[in-house]
This record gives structure tokens, sequence and C-alpha cells, in this order.
């Protein structure tokens, strides 16, 4: 079995191995049941936190290395932001920015934020290049970029600073998240709804929260947009590979690390303090702005960083369970309307719905329409330096070549063209 299993492994990690330190491959595929394990993530049958079995088959933990001091005297003491530190959307940047781990305005480089997702929670460098230029070209500078909404001139120069990711909604900014709200259900997009934060938690019993209760939370939330929100808009970018970033951050980022959890915990005090909230299941409250990296709290492990591969792995399972994450496609501004379009017609032919879970289609797939980002301007389809960094990105996966993107499909969709 060993000798037939061996090669499928490798052949099934190989392109990925750029990533990784080789003997975790070594080790994954001496090991038939892990071999036998990455196999079934792409026979699509193991549960939501299949992918941590390939890629973090042997347990390491290292307390002093994976210790985040955020302690008094420490220069990364938790501060709320002033009036004019710009915060927005995203959990984890907003907690960086209050513990000076990036610039407590709320504005910084692309290299300060590759630097401080690895350094602090265990990015993998190609996750982090690939979101951080990103947030440059689409909603920055095209170097530099804010978490939250666009700059004062005593941060940046006007007009030239980009929107900052709370004015990025259908470019980076997804329907279906787990604790925003839907921007045209709420008026914003970026503020932490307390409703949202406890059905999270109703999901998730018995103190802690998983990636199998984060699934079946983020399948309930995709249910409810579809009957509540006339503009839902499920994107071929935003709907299949950021939101289910929205949900596997939760755990693979904001997860406590131990010598017992190797692959990390979730307690219900270890979540609240990265949204923010306070208070008791049943009463909670939140305090817009003021997200906090918890005391004693320590990172996963860089010896398995949390990049590309495993997170393709992740998007990978939760499809698995529910093939309708993959839907590109909206309501048609009505509840319980929602249409999808054709993947093959969509792609000009290059991809279709039946061969996504396979190999890197997946990846290949939602990396390559993160190119098309600006529905707005009538530019041409596919935009030519975000075109680069995705072709650096893709590199390293056997990727079928998007050369066109047929957006006529998609403007049947008023969540699309608003
Ligand atoms: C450069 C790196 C990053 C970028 C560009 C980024 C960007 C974003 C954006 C645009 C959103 C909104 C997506 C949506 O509409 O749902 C978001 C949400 C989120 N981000 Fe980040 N992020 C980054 C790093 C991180 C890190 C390091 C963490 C965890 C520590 C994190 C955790 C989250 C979570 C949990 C959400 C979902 C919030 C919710 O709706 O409940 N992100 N991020
Ligand atoms: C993380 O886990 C360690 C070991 O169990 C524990 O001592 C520490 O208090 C935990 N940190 C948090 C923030 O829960
Ligand atoms: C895809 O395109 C073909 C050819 O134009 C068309 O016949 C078919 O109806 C389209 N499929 C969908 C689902 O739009």
């Amino acid at each position: 079995m060993k000798v037939t299993q061996t090669p499928t492994v490798l052949a099934l990690l190989a392109p990925l191995a750029a990533a990784y330190p080789s003997w975790v491959y070594e080790e994954a595929a001496k090991d038939p049941e892990i071999a036998a394990r990455a196999e079934s993530i792409i026979k699509r049958q193991e549960g939501a936190d299949a992918a941590s079995a390939v890629f973090e088959p042997v347990p390491v933990f290292n307390a002093e290395a994976q210790y985040i001091d955020v302690s008094e005297g420490s220069g990364h003491e938790w501060q709320a932001p002033g009036p004019n530190d710009l915060r927005g959307p995203c959990p984890g940047l907003n907690a960086f920015a209050n513990h000076g781990f990036l610039p407590r305005n709320g504005y910084a480089t692309i290299d300060q934020y590759v630097d401080v997702t690895e350094n602090v929670v265990g990015m993998g460098k190609t996750l982090a290049i690939f979101l951080a230029a990103l947030g440059a070209t689409i909603d920055g500078s095209g170097t530099a970029w804010s978490i939250g909404g666009t700059p004062p001139a005593s941060i940046a120069p006007v007009g030239l600073s980009g929107n900052g990711l709370s004015g990025s909604h259908n470019k980076y900014e997804s329907d279906a998240s787990p604790t925003r709200p839907d921007l045209y259900q709420a008026g914003n997009n970026y503020k932490t709804q307390v409703d949202q934060f406890q059905q999270l938690i109703d999901a998730s019993p018995g103190g802690y929260v998983t990636m199998e209760s984060l699934t079946a939370f983020r399948k309930q939330r995709f249910d409810t947009q579809k009957s509540t929100n006339p503009y839902f808009f499920n994107g071929p970018f935003t709907g299949v590979l950021v939101q289910p970033a929205a949900y596997t951050f939760i755990f693979r980022f904001m997860a406590n690390h131990s010598a017992e959890a190797p692959k990390g915990e979730l307690s219900y005090d270890v979540i609240k303090s990265w949204f923010a909230i306070s208070g008791e299941s049943g009463d909670y409250s939140v305090q817009q702005g003021y997200e906090r990296i918890p005391d004693n709290w320590y990172r996963r492990a860089l010896e398995y960083p949390y990049s590309n591969p495993y997170f393709a792995g992740d998007v990978t399972a939760a499809a698995a369970l529910h093939p309708e994450f993959l839907d590109i496609g909206g309501n048609l501004g009505q509840t319980n309307t929602f249409t999808g379009v054709d993947v093959n017609n969509l792609s000009d032919g290059v991809f279709n719905a039946a061969d996504l879970l396979n190999g890197d289609n997946l990846a290949c797939f939602g990396y390559q329409f993160s190119a098309q980002v600006k529905p707005d301007l009538l530019l041409g389809v596919l935009n030519p330096p975000l075109m680069n960094v995705v072709s650096g990105l893709v590199s390293d996966l056997s990727c079928p070549q998007l050369q066109s993107v047929d957006q006529q499909l998609l403007e049947q969709f008023p969540g699309y063209m608003k």
C-alpha cells in the first residue's frame, strides 16, 4: 500500500512544496494514514478540518517561539484607537494596529503587512504577499493601504492613497461574512453585529469554536443571505476565496496553541478578545475597533505556515461538505431568487464546475478572478498589474490560464452592479 500511496501524495503536494520545509513532505509521504487522508481531501470526504492532517502531520509546539508578548512594557501593549486612527472590516488587522504591530494609524505598506502577518499569526509568505499586494492594488496607493476607510491628509496624500479596505465591496469585501453585515442590508460592511457573533457562538457549543463549527456557521450565513438579502452576490473571487478566508482565519490565526493542543484551541474568551466582544453569551456587547490579542496567547508554529496550499485545502474541504459555496451568482433583486452562472461560460471555457475541486483548480480559479477587480471602471476586465501579482502566486500551482471573463454574465445581478 505504502509504495503505491507515496508517489500519489508526493504528486499531490509537489507543486506546493516551495512553501514548506521539506521534512513536512517527507514526513507526510512516509505515513500511509496521512497519504490516505491527503487523497480523501481531494475525494471530498473528510470534514472541515481535513487539511490539518496533511499540513500539520506531526505536533510542533515551542512556547518561547510562539508566545506573542503584549504585556505591559513589551512595546506592544493594547491601546484604544484614537479619533483619526483607521479601523475597518478585518478584526485581525485592527488588533495588530491596536498593539502597534502595524502603525497605530491603520495605514501600512505591503512589507509591513507581510512581516506582521507572518510574525504575529504565522501566515505563510505566499498568502501574505498576495493579500497585501491585492490591498495595495485595489484599495491603496500601489504600495500602501488603509485597513479602514480613505485616509485623511494627515496620514497619506489625498487622492493617491486609495479608499481602504472598507471601501472595497465586491473587490475585496464579500457578502455572507461571519460577523459583518452585508453592505446593502445594514448600510455598512465593517461593523461587528453582536447578533451574528451570538449565532457563531450558538453554532459552536461546548466552550470552543472549531473548524467544523465555523463551517456549519458559514453554511447558515450563506443560506440566510439567500433568503433575506435581495442583493446577495457570491462572486468568483470574493465568494470563492475571501468568504472562506473570513471563516478559516478565525480558527487558523486566532486559536491559542499549546503543547496539549498544538493545532490550536479557540475558547470563547479568546475569540471574544479578538473581536472586541464583552459580556457573556446571551448578553454580548461590542466596542467597535477595540479588537485585542489576548494576554498569554501563543500563535501557530511557523513550521506550519498558513499559506496558499493549506488555505486551498481548507477551502476544498468546506466546499466538499457544502458544494453550494462554489455557486457563483446571486439574488436577482428579491430574496430567494439565487441564480447561478455557468463557470465554463464565465471563464470562456477554461474552467468547469465539475473539475473545480480537482487538483489546483479551485485556487487557480479564485486567484485569477481576483484580477477582475474593477467592475466600476470600464477597464478591460483583467487588471494588468494585478495579473502580475497573481501570476507569481499561481506559478506554484498548475493552473489553466484564464484569458478573459464574460462579465456580462454577472451584470444580471444587482449585488454585482450596485
Ligand atoms: C494582509 C492581510 C489581510 C488582509 C488584506 C485582510 C483583509 C480582510 C478583508 C477585506 C476582510 C473583509 C472580508 C469580508 O467582507 O468578509 C477581512 C475579514 C476578516 N479578516 Fe482579515 N485580512 C488580513 C489578515 C487577517 C488576519 C491576520 C486575520 C486574523 C488574525 C484576519 C481575520 C479576519 C476575519 C476573522 C475576518 C472576518 C470578519 C467577520 O466578518 O467576522 N485577517 N479581512
Ligand atoms: C493558551 O494556552 C496555554 C496553555 O494551555 C495557557 O496557559 C494560556 O493561558 C492560553 N492562553 C489563552 C489566551 O487562553
Ligand atoms: C453557456 O453558453 C452557451 C453558449 O452560448 C449557452 O447555450 C448556454 O445556455 C450557457 N449556459 C448558461 C448556464 O448560461
